[in-house]
């Protein structure tokens, strides 16, 4: 029995819910050996009365855009992929806090390296999920592998093979003590984390690099650089040079799983005063209720599941 299957008892696979155990691959699923997926991470939280998901439109949108640019086509809508979401958590019927993984990819098709006509296999499965990193903060490393740059791969497309560039990444973090690593781009300027968007505070106004850094573009950081300009913050989205992290007041990283983690330390140096700082704390604060539907304003982000 697979260890999914303690967590979970259906998985939307191909069009229908199935048995956990039946939603299985060959191991000659060009996927496996190129890469050649495309997946999405998004949360549900359960409020004590409802468990609603989180810019779900949003991150099926983005699943279908990977898709593109990896270049094959998904064969459903977004809005039958939205519905699908629902439909596999109210399967399982989960009455918690959830991580919903979607995923796309080159089915059984030989070893060709020419997707053209191939089968596309697609998956959505949801399980209970808690905190990603340490919640308090995490300790980074600015890492020697640079973010794969933009001119030689499709990087604001969540790809499967992209991320190994993020796996070796945080092995050389974690294998040095650290938590979490922070990749530059091709340039040198500050890029993102394995698996997170990054914000700096300086001078008390928010930076995080632009879409031009070879970034993933964040739905997490979309939504910080909004609930932050609404709060009356200065947010630029601009070039970061590694000296201005290293001098930053407040660092964070913000991701679907990360949610807002404050980092604490860059490359064995305290972020400020080596403690969470008051604007992080500040949008950490009300990200976690507006995930809850605490937050009139921006309830349209929110989708029911019950
Ligand atoms: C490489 C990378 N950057 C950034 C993010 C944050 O994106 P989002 O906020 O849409 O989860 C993720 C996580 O999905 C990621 O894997």
């Amino acid at each position: 029995m697979s260890v999914w299957c303690r967590k979970l008892k259906y998985i939307w696979f191909n069009g229908r819910i199935v048995e956990c155990e039946e939603a299985r691959v060959h191991v000659l699923t060009h996927a496996l050996h190129y890469g050649t997926g495309v997946f999405e991470g998004i949360r549900g939280y359960w409020n004590g009365s409802n468990l609603h998901v989180f810019r779900l439109r949003d991150h099926i949108v983005r699943l279908v855009n990977s898709a593109k640019l990896v270049g094959f086509n998904i064969g459903y809508t977004v809005e039958q992929l939205v519905d699908a979401t629902i439909e596999v958590i109210r399967a399982n019927g989960f009455r918690e806090d959830v991580y919903i993984r979607p995923i796309a990819f080159v089915g059984e098709g030989g070893i060709s390296l020419d997707i053209t006509g191939m089968p596309v296999e697609i998956a959505i499965a949801a399980f209970p999920f808690g905190k990603y990193l340490k919640a308090e903060g995490v300790r980074v490393k600015v890492v020697s592998w640079r973010r794969v740059p933009s001119f030689s791969m499709p990087v604001m497309a969540k790809a499967c093979g992209i991320y190994l560039n993020s796996v070796i990444a945080l092995r050389e973090a974690r294998l040095e003590g650290y938590d979490e690593a922070i990749l530059l781009d091709w340039r040198g300027y500050v890029a993102e984390g394995s698996g997170e968007n990054v914000f700096i505070v300086r001078r008390g106004v928010i930076a995080t690099p632009p879409t031009t850094a070879s970034i993933l573009e964040g739905i997490t950081r979309d939504t910080v650089i909004r609930i932050a300009r609404d709060e009356g913050y200065m947010v630029e989205e601009r070039d970061i040079t590694r000296e201005e992290l290293l001098t930053a007041e407040e660092v964070f990283f913000t991701g679907t799983a990360a949610e807002i983690t404050p980092v604490l330390e860059v490359d064995g140096r305290p972020v400020g005063e080596g403690k969470p700082g008051p604007i992080t704390m500040k949008l950490k604060e009300r990200y976690q209720r507006i995930v809850m539907g605490l937050e009139e304003r921006y309830k349209h982000w929110l989708t029911p599941v019950y």
